[in-house]
């Protein structure tokens, strides 16, 4: 590509911080060499080929993704290993069919009695045999179930007999985002490890053979201190970070790789606000940062640089409009930009914020655009 210098992009547009990401990548897998446990990158943060392998070491290896869309995207990329991290449904077999057709071992997940059966029967008629996990409820926070439940062996059971193989269990401690200390997260990193560990020796006792333990949120990821019994980890925003996990010290500020490039359009003086070319379009309505001590508005200005500015926000956004100003409001000093200077913003929610945007304009530490890889969207 022609190579162009940050002022030359027309905005907003999405920036990627190579040395950032490679340094969070690098960060995460000697967490898990040092656990000794296996590494299933999610790649619906990132959805971009180059990013996925660079997460997998260069080469590639088993992934996580959260749409078929992904899956197909991947598997053309010469990723084989996929697991769909989102419940099955049956109006989903024909597609999860093709997938095993061409080649790839897929994983499904399931986590209700409903769906072990809608999953025999829809697998009745294929010449494959579907795998797949039991996902399991470790916090609360979203599906799965409880491992001590009866119905995590009624699952099993209901799989096994109508020949769908029991890989074993995985879950997600998403309620790790609702931790408000290090203490908190290496708590929540344990229940994690040890109620999935607990699911997985019940189905063992029950005749299963259950090999895999997978778990895994970003957080709990790099705060866990012993993952005995685990057998892969699975996160994603890692890659990016964002300001909800800067804000959960999970993070520094200066590791959040992403930012949304935008362009000062005006000013209103006497009310403290600078204009800019990027709105909930560009930084997406995630307000992730809105129940953390500090919020972050829409995203956290930088100068063009990258530098944070620590005192100025995105106060409010409509759809191609942001609104800067002290995040103290009119007791601070507003923002002195001229239109046509560029900001860099910092998104809340790296996931939501890429998935606005139909590529990554790469930077290695300067102005200059060194690359551009693109990223894929839909279902
Ligand atoms: C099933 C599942 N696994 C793993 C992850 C990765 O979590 P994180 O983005 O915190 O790394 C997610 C994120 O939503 C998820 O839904």
């Amino acid at each position: 590509m022609t190579s162009q210098i940050i002022t030359q992009l027309e905005t907003p547009a999405l920036l990627l911080e190579r040395g950032r990401m490679q340094k969070n990548i690098a960060r995460l897998r000697d967490q898990l060499v040092r656990l000794k446990v296996a590494f299933r990158p999610h790649v619906k943060t990132a959805k971009c080929v180059e990013v996925a392998l660079a997460m997998s070491g260069g080469s590639p290896g088993p992934i996580t993704v959260s749409t078929l869309r992904e899956a197909d995207y991947f598997a053309d990329h010469g990723f084989t290993d996929i697991l769909y991290a989102v419940g099955f449904t049956p109006n989903k077999m024909g597609h999860f069919a093709a997938l095993l057709k061409r080649g790839v071992m897929l994983t499904v997940i399931l986590d209700s009695l409903d769906a072990a059966h809608a999953l025999v029967q829809a697998s009745a008629a294929m010449p494959f045999a579907v795998n797949a996990l039991i996902e399991i409820d470790c916090d609360g926070h979203r599906a799965g179930i409880l491992p001590d439940c009866a119905d995590l062996l009624a699952v099993a059971d209901v799989l096994a007999k109508g020949g769908v193989i029991v890989a074993g269990v995985m879950t997600h401690a998403g309620g790790s985002y609702d931790c408000r200390s290090d203490e908190a997260l290496r708590v929540m990193a344990e229940q994690e490890r040890s109620r999935t560990v607990r699911a997985a020796e019940r189905l063992r006792q029950a005749g299963h053979a259950a090999p895999v333990v997978s778990v895994g949120s970003t957080p709990t990821a790099l705060f866990a201190q012993n993952l005995t019994g685990v057998t892969e980890v699975r996160a994603g925003v890692f890659v990016f970070f964002d300001l909800v996990m800067a804000g959960l010290d999970v993070c520094r500020v200066d590791d959040i790789a992403l930012s949304v490039l935008t362009t000062v359009i005006g000013h209103q003086r006497e009310k403290g606000w600078t204009i800019v070319d990027a709105g909930w379009m560009a930084m997406s309505r995630d307000r992730g940062t809105a129940t953390q001590p500090v919020d972050q508005g829409f995203g956290l200005v930088c100068d063009a640089n990258g530098v944070a500015l620590p005192d100025y926000i995105m106060v409010s956004a409509n759809q191609e409009h942001g609104i800067i100003a002290h995040r103290n409001g009119a007791e601070g000093k507003p923002l002195d930009i001229p239109v046509g200077a560029q900001l860099r913003i910092l998104p809340n929610h790296a996931c939501a914020t890429a998935a606005q945007h139909a590529r990554y304009h790469v930077l290695d530490g300067t102005s200059a655009v060194v690359d551009g890889w693109e990223r894929i969207s839909g279902w």
